[in-house]
């Protein structure tokens, strides 16, 4: 399925806080210089146009919310439109989830990590590019503070339960938890654009968790 074009940013959004590339995320890791505090932080890999980070940056506004995007525009965008609502606790980052994980963060510096919806890479022999890997989630495994939940959702099965077999092999993360779909309230109330999309195409989704022991 392909993407629609997105629209203009409006050169008065001061997105300045919102929005970062990877060669300027603090290091040694420091969470305050970016957020200008010390919370809980939610670690978003896959972002695409932001709608996850910008709707649980709005309803959970004691945690901060740090989301990794590969595509420039996309990762601009969605920093771009967490300025417009003025967040003080989300920034977008663009670079590379299974570089920044072992060149930034710390073991355990992390409350839960979201992956919704990452690239199927349909052929056997590029399922190796896949995100959810071997390396990447003891990375994940690492990042996650003991009782930290990963969010793992897709609408690919066969991805699905491929990623339940590794963490099962790689990880001692527990799940999968199963998470129940909700009915959507408004035309935006799912958990990211590809969610509302599989939903409004009546295409099955797999939802889960995992959580790392205490
Ligand atoms: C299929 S889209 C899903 C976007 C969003 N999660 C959603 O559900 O609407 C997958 C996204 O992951 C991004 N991506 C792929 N590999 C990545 C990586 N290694 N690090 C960060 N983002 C990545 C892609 O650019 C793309 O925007």
């Amino acid at each position: 399925m392909g993407r629609k074009a997105l629209p203009k940013l409006n050169p008065s959004v001061d997105y300045s806080r919102n929005f970062l590339t990877a060669e300027k995320l603090p290091r040694p890791w420091d969470p305050e210089s970016l957020f200008g505090r010390a919370a809980p932080l939610e670690i978003e890999v896959g972002c695409g146009k932001g709608l996850f980070m910008r709707t649980a940056s709005g309803v959970n506004p004691a945690h901060d919310f740090l989301g990794i995007e590969i595509a420039y525009k996309y990762s601009e965008y969605a920093g771009y439109r967490l300025g417009k609502e003025g967040r003080t606790n989300a920034v977008m980052v663009h670079g590379d989830g299974q570089k920044i994980f072992p060149e930034v963060f710390p073991d355990a510096s992390a409350v839960a990590i979201h992956v919704y919806f990452p690239d199927p890479w349909w052929k056997k022999r590029h399922h190796r590019r896949r995100v959810m890997n071997e390396t990447f989630s003891q990375q994940i495994e690492r990042v996650l503070a003991a009782g930290g939940t990963l969010h793992f959702w897709t609408d690919v099965e066969e991805y699905f339960d491929m990623t339940v077999e590794l963490l099962h092999a790689h990880t001692k993360l527990a799940g999968p938890i199963d998470v129940e779909e909700r009915p959507a309230e408004h035309d935006l109330d799912y958990r990211t654009h590809f969610e509302r999309r599989m939903r409004k195409n009546e295409l099955d989704v797999f939802r889960s968790q995992f959580r790392k022991p205490q």
